[in-house]
């Protein structure tokens, strides 16, 4: 993009300069690397590998962390908070892996807008295409990034194509390759009609990026470029304006555009200009619907929604964080916010921001900043928090597990204590609780096995508790309601061995497999039978 074509915001317009979003990707595709250099750009680290650096430190702090570095994934979410250029970027990380998909799906509801990384070589993978379609159920705008054109890589119009046809996309390239792999010399921006190409690398590896302002028109573009690639080159451009539809930033904002980026995350192609275009493309805060009305952000009332908690964030201080999304108004340190659901007073004396590498206390926030608030259990995931207004904020569900296990305690003793240790892990979303009316064991609920894994290592490094998990006689299980309380009470009375209690006392019925599910669905049809459960 040219410089004259960006419009850059100022602090006098706070809301209008935010830009919150996430990153969502394949594991491997690159988004740690994309990530760093967008921090980098944005002058949020100072150093290359800071964000694998910081990744360690914390990797070091608990057998949690282990498991993500065993396993080359990243299981938890955290939010980065970064200036570029007057605008404010407010970046949430998403765990790639499929197992967590739950607790990407509540950050992929704090976000206005997501970054789609592909590789170049492998193009739609099958947790690309997962995340795309949480982001596709809110109309979530898309901002493609296709990440290592310096390795050989499908060719880019296959690439377009696959993107169109798979994910029913129109695609608007934003600038476009140079060869790939070996050959690979830069990228032409099809907007500034600049060419930015590949010069010396410095000490970190890093090639400078040569930018000529005339594009084809500059005579060194001759020199620089071999000639069969400039002629190629040529010919894809004047296919592409030929064949591209213009880029249209309304159809963008309500999903069904995507401007595509190709660049290496590695090689710094692609980044500032990635960065320009979700500062004057992607939608500042959006407005956000709740069970009474829209909210906009421009309304005065501090209003925000918790779509996280995590505990034990500092093992030291066994604090426990809720990530708030600010909705609208104006929040100032100290303020006074509603937990709608309880109706209770909470004063917010040390809200947290996010930055790269640290948190720092915030003054203010405004709508689309993520504000961490240390409390002891109060906030919940799902909770809505006003400064007065009676209002909840809709669609951040929790969804039926697929995989239910019955916990098993090494010293029956501690029972109490492996009660309360499931409850928390349950309200940061590491695993639901279910209490079966009858008998004794917890029944855990997870949506994939690897967060069984998690589930004991973080039982036994946080809370010392050696638990084991044994195949529950049930293998799904549905939250139940009526219209009329009597067939509930009805149903429950004659189901009493397959209900269960969820942490917050819903019912829920457990199957022992799906036709029995689908059995008694038909055989009770008063009851209804719900896969997911909005949080109140
Ligand atoms: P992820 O978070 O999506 O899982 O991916 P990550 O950034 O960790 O990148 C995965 C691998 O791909 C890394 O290599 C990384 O260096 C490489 N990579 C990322 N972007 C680019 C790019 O634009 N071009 C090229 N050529 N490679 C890229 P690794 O060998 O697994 O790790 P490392 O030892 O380099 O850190």
């Amino acid at each position: 993009m040219s410089e004259s074509a960006v419009s850059y915001p100022g602090a006098n317009d706070p809301i209008g300069a935010r830009r919150t979003f996430a990153i969502i990707a394949h594991p491997d595709a690159g988004k740690t690397t994309l990530t760093e250099k967008l921090l980098l750009f944005g002058g949020a680290i100072h150093l290359a590998g800071a964000v694998k650096a910081r990744g360690e430190n914390r990797r070091a702090r608990s057998d949690f962390m282990k498991i993500e570095q065993q396993r080359g994934i990243s299981v938890s979410t955290s939010v980065m908070n970064f200036e570029f250029k007057g605008w404010t970027f407010n970046l949430l990380d998403t765990p790639g892996h499929e197992d967590f998909s739950e607790d990407t799906y509540r950050t992929l509801t704090a976000v206005d807008s997501a970054v789609m990384v592909l590789d170049a070589a492998k193009g739609i993978e099958t947790q690309t295409r997962k995340l795309f379609e949480v982001c596709r159920l809110r109309d979530v705008p898309i901002t493609t990034f296709v990440n290592k054109i310096d390795r050989e890589s499908q060719d880019p119009f296959a690439l377009l194509d696959e993107v169109g046809s798979t994910l029913a996309l129109e695609c608007v390239p934003v600038n476009w390759p140079i060869g790939m792999g070996y050959e690979f010399k830069g990228c032409y921006d099809l907007i500034g009609k600049r060419l930015l190409l590949v010069g010396k690398e410095n000490k970190n590896l890093e090639p400078e990026v040569i930018i000529l302002d005339k594009g084809l028109d500059d005579p060194r573009a001759a020199e620089m470029i071999p000639a069969a690639q400039l002629a190629k080159l040529q010919e894809d451009i004047a296919l592409i304006e030929g064949a591209c539809p213009p880029f249209d930033i309304e159809s963008y904002r309500q999903g069904h555009m995507t401007p595509v980026y190709f660049g290496s995350a590695l090689k710094n192609f692609g980044v500032d200009e990635l960065l320009k275009g979700l500062g004057e493309f992607a939608p500042p805060p959006r407005p956000q619907p709740t069970d009474k009305r829209m909210v906009q952000p421009t309304d005065k009332g501090v209003t925000g929604f918790v779509f996280k908690v995590q505990a034990n964030m500092d093992k030291n201080h066994r604090d426990r964080v809720a990530f708030l999304r600010l909705c609208s108004g104006h929040f100032k340190r100290g303020m006074k916010l509603k937990q709608v659901s309880t109706g209770k007073s909470i004063t917010v004396s040390n809200p947290t921001l996010f930055f790269a590498q640290d948190r720092s206390l915030a003054d203010e926030a405004w709508p689309g900043d993520i504000i961490g608030i240390p409390n002891h259990g109060v906030l919940r995931v799902g909770d809505t928090l006003t400064e007065s207004e009676d209002l909840r904020f809709t669609g951040i569900p929790n969804f039926a597990p697929e995989i239910l296990r019955r916990v098993r305690l090494g010293d029956p003793m501690k029972a109490k204590h492996l009660q309360r240790a499931l409850e928390d892990l349950a309200e940061e979303g590491v695993t639901q609780v279910f209490r079966p009316r009858i008998g004794a064991d917890w029944i855990v609920g997870l949506v994939g096995p690897l967060q069984l894994d998690v589930l004991a290592a973080r039982l036994s490094e946080e809370y010392s508790l050696q638990a084991g998990f044994e195949t529950a006689p049930f293998e799904t299980a549905r939250w139940v309601d009526a219209e009329n309380p009597r067939d509930l009470h009805d149903f429950v009375e004659q189901n009493r061995g397959t209900i269960a209690d969820d942490r917050e006392g819903n019912p829920v019925f457990m199957a022992r497999n799906t036709w029995e599910l689908s059995y008694i669905e038909k055989k009770w049809d008063k009851i209804r039978f719900h896969a997911t459960r909005e949080r109140h």
